[in-house]
């Protein structure tokens, strides 16, 4: 019963920390091309023609397992976006995801 309650409260406080820390994933990892609010307005996003990834018409286009591929293993199509998953975790990658859903412009 303990042992239960104590898986629980572990998920909980990952989820949580989880939700706070993807930000600063997004600022250490991605912002330098993406920007800040993932519009691409960088000079790499000049140059790479990157995706505005708050376009409705783009995140209507990719589905959720689209977006974390890309995250994962890169673009097919540009090398400058890079394989993140031996510098992420699933977990960070799944938050980065969620995270950029919630950068769709209204
Ligand atoms: C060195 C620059 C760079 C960094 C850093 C970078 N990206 Fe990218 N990203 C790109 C480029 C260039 C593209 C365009 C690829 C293409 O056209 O296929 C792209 C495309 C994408 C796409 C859209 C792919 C599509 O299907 O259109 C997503 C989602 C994405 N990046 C997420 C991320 C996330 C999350 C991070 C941080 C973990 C990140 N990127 C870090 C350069 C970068």
């Amino acid at each position: 019963m303990m042992k239960r309650f104590a898986l629980v409260m572990t998920l909980c406080l990952a989820t949580s920390a989880s939700a706070e820390q993807v930000a600063d994933v997004w600022k250490a990892k991605c912002k330098s091309c993406h920007g800040e609010d993932g519009k691409a307005q960088t000079k790499m996003g000049q140059k790479e023609s990157i995706v505005d990834l708050t376009q409705p018409a783009w995140q209507k286009a990719q589905t959720d397992a689209d977006i974390r591929e890309v995250i994962a293993d890169g673009s097919p199509r540009n090398t400058r976006m890079k394989a993140f998953k031996d510098r992420l975790t699933p977990q960070q990658i799944d938050a980065l995801v969620g995270y950029i859903r919630t950068m769709k412009a209204k």
